[in-house]
C-alpha cells in the first residue's frame, strides 16, 4: 500500500494507494475477483494459518477493500477498520461480536430508525439487554450505566433532529465504567469530527451517504481499536456481509472528494439555515451550527463545519408540510442523505416510520419534520426552488 504519512486530510484521501501493478496504471484498477492464486500448497496454508499476509479469499479482503479502510482509518486516526456490506452491517457487526447473552447495551434515543430496532428487537432476543437515553441528559447516561453494561452507542449529529452527544462526556464516562465506546459519525463524516479524540473505540459509517456522496452504491466501515476490530473481522468475514470489490473501489475513489464537497454541503446548508431561520412560513429550524441550537456551543466545539443537513418544520402542520413537498421541484424526494443532489425526506413516514408515534416524538421527529439534505447544486436553485415551494404550499 503506498501511504504517504503526515500529510493533510486531502491529500491523504487522494494519495493512499494500492501499489501499482507492471501494467503502471495511475488510477486503482478494479480486482474483480473473488479469490487469489498460491504459488504452493505451502503458501496456500501459511495464507490460512495467518503464518504470512496476503489476499486469499474477497470474502476476507480484496485490494480495493484494503485500500479503502487504509484510507478511512487515515482520515479518522485509527489503527484497524473493516469494510461492510452497508452501514446496517457496519452498525449491527460492531455491536453484536463485542456483547454476549447477559450484557447490557447504553444507546442514545436519537439514532437512525433502523439502528434503534437492531438494539431494541433484534439483539434482545439474543439476552442482550439495553437502556435509551437522551443524548443531552448527561445525569441520564450516567444513571443508565449497569455491572453489565457492555457497549455504548452513540450517534451524532443524529438523523433525522440533529441531536449532538457530548462525545469527551461519553469518552470519560466508557473509560471510567469499563465500556467499549462505538460512535457512529456518518453525519458528520472523519473532515468534520473524529470521534477518536474523544476516546471512541469503535467508529461506525454508513459509506452510503457522504463517503459515497453520489447516491450509486451502499457500503459500511467499521473502524477503531485493534482489539475490538479483530472481533468484529472475525465475525464478519464468517458470517459474510462483506463489501464487494466494485464499491470500495466507487467509495475509494469518492474519499478522494470528501473534503471538498463536504465544504460545499456545509457552506449550503448554512445559507439555507440562515434563509429559514428569517422566513415567517418556519415555525422552527435546526442546524448544528445554528445559534438557536440547544447544543450550538457544542456542536462548534466538536465539528470543524455545520454539516450538510438542515432540519425545519414548517407553520401549517404536517398538511402544509405534504402539499410543501409535493411542490418541490429540484429536490429529489427520497430517503437517502449525502448526494450531490439536493433531497427534502419527511421522516415520520419513510426513515423512522418504524419507531411508534410517541418514539418519533421524543426524539424531535414531529409529523411536519422535514429533512434536507442539502446538495452541491448552485445555492440560489436550491433556494429559488424552496421559495416556490413554500409559496404554492400556503
Ligand atoms: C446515521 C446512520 N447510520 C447508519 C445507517 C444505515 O446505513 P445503510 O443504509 O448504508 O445500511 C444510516 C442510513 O440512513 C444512517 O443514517
Amino acid at each position: 500500500m503506498n501511504r504517504i504519512k503526515n500529510k493533510h486530510f486531502e491529500t491523504l484521501a487522494i494519495r493512499t494507494q494500492t501499489e501499482q501493478t507492471d501494467q503502471k496504471e495511475h488510477s486503482t484498477p478494479l480486482f474483480l475477483t473473488s479469490s487469489f492464486t498460491f504459488d504452493s500448497t505451502e503458501e496456500g496454508a501459511a495464507l490460512f494459518d495467518g503464518e504470512k499476509e496476503g489476499n486469499l479469499y474477497a470474502r476476507f479482503s480484496n485490494p480495493n477493500t484494503d485500500e479503502f479502510i487504509n484510507k478511512l482509518n487515515l482520515l479518522e486516526g485509527t489503527e484497524a477498520g473493516i469494510a461492510t456490506a452497508s452501514g446496517m452491517a457496519a452498525v449491527f457487526g460492531s455491536i453484536f461480536p463485542n456483547v454476549k447473552s447477559g450484557d447490557h447495551i447504553i444507546a442514545s434515543r436519537a439514532i437512525f430508525g433502523n439502528s434503534i430496532n437492531v438494539i431494541t428487537q433484534i439483539l434482545p432476543n439474543y439476552g442482550i439487554d439495553y437502556t435509551l437515553v437522551d443524548v443531552d441528559d448527561n445525569q441520564a447516561w450516567k444513571e443508565a450505566v449497569k455491572e453489565n453494561t457492555k457497549f455504548l452507542f452513540v450517534e451524532t449529529p443524529s438523523n433525522p433532529t440533529l441531536k449532538i452527544a457530548d462525545l469527551a462526556f461519553l469518552g470519560n464516562l466508557c473509560k471510567q465504567y469499563n465500556i467499549i465506546y462505538g460512535v457512529d459519525n456518518c453525519f458528520a463524516t472523519p473532515y468534520l469530527q473524529q470521534p477518536i479524540e474523544y476516546g471512541a473505540d469503535l467508529i461506525i459509517h454508513s459509506a452510503t451517504k457522504y463517503i459515497d456522496g453520489q447516491g450509486r452504491v451502499l457500503g459500511g466501515a467499521i473502524l477503531g481499536k485493534k482489539q475490538y476490530i479483530d472481533v468484529c473481522y472475525n465475525f464478519l468475514r464468517r458470517t459474510g456481509a462483506s463489501l464487494s470489490p466494485f464499491n470500495a473501489w466507487v467509495l475509494s475513489k469518492s474519499l478522494e472528494t470528501l473534503a471538498i464537497r463536504m465544504d460545499r454541503h456545509c457552506s449550503n446548508a448554512e445559507v439555507l439555515y440562515n434563509y429559514l431561520e428569517s422566513n415567517d412560513e418556519v415555525k422552527q429550524v435546526i442546524f448544528p451550527h445554528g445559534k438557536n441550537h440547544p447544543q450550538y456551543k457544542l456542536a462548534k466545539e466538536q465539528m470543524k463545519q455545520g454539516g450538510g443537513l438542515v432540519g425545519c418544520e414548517l407553520k401549517g402542520g404536517t398538511k402544509r408540510g405534504a402539499r410543501f413537498l409535493n411542490a418541490l421541484k429540484l429536490h429529489s424526494l427520497t430517503a437517502n442523505l449525502g448526494d450531490t443532489r439536493s433531497i427534502a425526506t419527511h421522516p415520520a413516514s419513510t426513515t423512522h416510520v418504524k419507531l411508534s408515534k410517541e418514539e418519533q416524538l421524543e426524539v424531535g421527529i414531529t409529523p411536519g419534520f422535514i429533512r434536507f439534505s442539502l446538495g452541491l447544486e448552485h445555492i440560489d436553485d436550491i433556494i429559488a426552488d424552496i421559495k416556490q415551494a413554500l409559496a404554492v404550499s400556503k
